[in-house]
């Protein structure tokens, strides 16, 4: 019996790269629907390379630096990606802008994570933010790329409480285990052709169910057992 085609994925870092290490364990199950087929750095010295290679990915390195103008690195980033006949795009600490053709040309074929629960905190050093307003609940998201930067629909979030005493790099890390049990999880269900957009919404063709509500401070406990 042939077995399906798995979606070619192609996964664009910039550094550490422990997404893109989540996504790759994640593919290596039998059943999983996508192949990272492809790793892009943009850093010549991103950690994340190394540990690709070590699991026989084709890295490339496109050296934004080596290039005049933003077309010509997003020209030379297509050439690398059609040349692997990539598919599906999953932006994993991508530090750099995409131009908007580039992004047209990805349009709903390219995921990002980003460490907040967005539309709050869009940009950069969200725990510091999340904590400087205080919230109590934090988060991540996988999106849809559009060219308005950490917009586009939302394929899956993942709540953490903020506690007590938090610094940016405790939340972090919190957040961070988080981005790596959703990263997966978003794109087996893009890659499956689980969910898909219809206009800018996400439509689910899986089951939902309802859960328990994350109560950041946690309820007392005979709060939580009021019917
Ligand atoms: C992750 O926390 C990711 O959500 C964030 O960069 C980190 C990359 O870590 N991305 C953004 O802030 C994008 N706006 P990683 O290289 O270990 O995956």
């Amino acid at each position: 019996m042939s077995k399906a085609k798995k979606t070619q994925v192609g996964v664009l870092i910039s550094g550490r790269g422990s997404n893109m290490q989540a996504l790759i364990e994640a593919a290596k199950a039998p059943d999983y629907p996508a192949e990272i087929a492809l790793v892009i750095s943009n850093r010549p010295k991103a950690k994340g390379i190394e540990f690709a290679k070590e699991n026989n990915i084709p890295v490339q390195i496109i050296d934004h630096k080596s290039f005049e103008t933003r077309d010509e690195f997003d020209k030379a980033l297509n050439e690398a990606l059609a040349k692997a006949n990539i598919e599906l795009l999953c932006n994993a600490g991508f530090k750099r802008l995409l131009g908007k053709e580039f992004v047209e040309k990805w349009r709903n074929k390219q995921l990002n994570i980003h460490p907040s629960l967005l539309p709050a905190f869009k940009g950069l050093n969200t725990h510091e933010r999340a904590l400087d307003t205080d919230v109590k609940i934090a988060g991540c998201t996988v999106h849809f790329v559009r060219f308005e930067m950490d917009e586009g629909p939302i394929v899956a979030q993942a709540a953490v409480p903020v506690l007590q005493g938090d610094t940016p790099e405790t939340l972090g890390d919190r957040v961070l285990k988080a981005e790596h049990q959703i990263y997966p999880e978003a794109l087996r269900k893009v890659a499956s052709g689980e969910v898909k957009i219809a206009g800018e919404r996400l439509v689910e063709t899986s089951n939902q169910s309802e859960q328990e509500p994350l109560f950041s401070p946690p309820l007392e406990k005979n709060q939580a057992e009021t019917p």
